[in-house]
């Protein structure tokens, strides 16, 4: 069985009196929770340190929304994986679409990233993802896999190993509207087979999905076979939204689905 994998992506919100009061409504409400769910935390990378330092829990984790590929350099402005496993952070959310559609993040960019991720021992939260027009167009299979290709294509037949993939469908993100629990296992469904077939045997790869997640529409989601979490943005800022998804999601430990 595994827990279900909670990531809070705040993207760019929150500051230091934010971060005072997650941290001591999290102390008070949420701690019970953390044996029921593997819950992670993606602030702004900036207060991290501070945060972990609030929390005091060696079982919340920290993820960071991006890094730069190089382990150091001549790249001002940037923070690398490297940096990251010296402070303790153990995740990173990569290909975002919001990096992919304001950063111009390539699938060939994002590849370099996930192999410097994976070089430090990091762990990446893959996020792909189709829009609102190839999903009219009934591309969303082929983008999803183009995502994913190149990914192979970088890193070799292991790269999927301890790894969180993400599928987050540009048009549900912020707009109130989810895919349909039934899309959502179909699609995971798809992608995770999809990896597994391209793989080496034996790898051990989760599935989340990501867009407009709230305490409405958790349980039905999360009760689908192929999701293993949620990674959730606007829903993880509210503290007791926050509190109710992972409220409700602690009721769902997971079958591993090895295809
Ligand atoms: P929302 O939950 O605000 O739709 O954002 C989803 C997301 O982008 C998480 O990475």
């Amino acid at each position: 069985m595994i827990k279900p994998i909670i990531v809070a992506n705040w993207k760019l919100y929150g500051n230091k009196t934010f971060v005072q009061e997650f941290s001591k409504y999290f102390n008070l409400n949420l701690k019970n929770y953390l044996k029921k769910n593997t819950i992670i935390i993606a602030p702004p990378i900036i207060y991290i340190e501070y945060m972990k330092k609030l929390i005091n829990e060696k079982n919340i984790f920290f993820s960071s929304q991006n890094i730069d590929y190089h382990n150091e350099g001549a790249f001002t402005g940037e923070i690398s994986s490297r940096m990251l496993n010296d402070i303790g952070v153990k995740y990173v959310i990569l290909g975002h679409s919001e990096r992919r559609k304001n950063h111009f993040e390539s699938n060939k960019l994002i590849a370099k990233k996930f192999h410097s991720v994976k070089k430090n021992n990091l762990i990446p939260i893959l996020c792909i993802g189709e829009t609102k027009e190839e999903k009219k167009l009934e591309l969303t299979e082929k983008i999803l896999k183009k995502q994913i290709d190149e990914i192979f294509l970088k890193c070799g037949k292991f790269a999927f190993n301890k790894t969180i993939v993400a599928y987050e469908p540009i048009w549900a993100i912020g707009s109130g509207k989810t895919a349909t629990p039934n899309l959502i296992n179909k699609i995971l469904k798809m992608i995770k087979k999809y990896i597994i077939k391209n793989s080496f045997n034996n790898i051990k790869l989760y599935m989340q999905y990501g867009g407009s997640v709230s305490p409405e529409n958790i349980k039905n989601i999360i009760n689908e076979k192929y999701v293993d979490g949620v990674l959730i943005g606007s829903g993880s800022l509210n503290f007791k939204n926050f509190k109710k998804i992972i409220q409700i999601s602690s009721n769902f430990n997971k079958k591993k689905t090895s295809s």
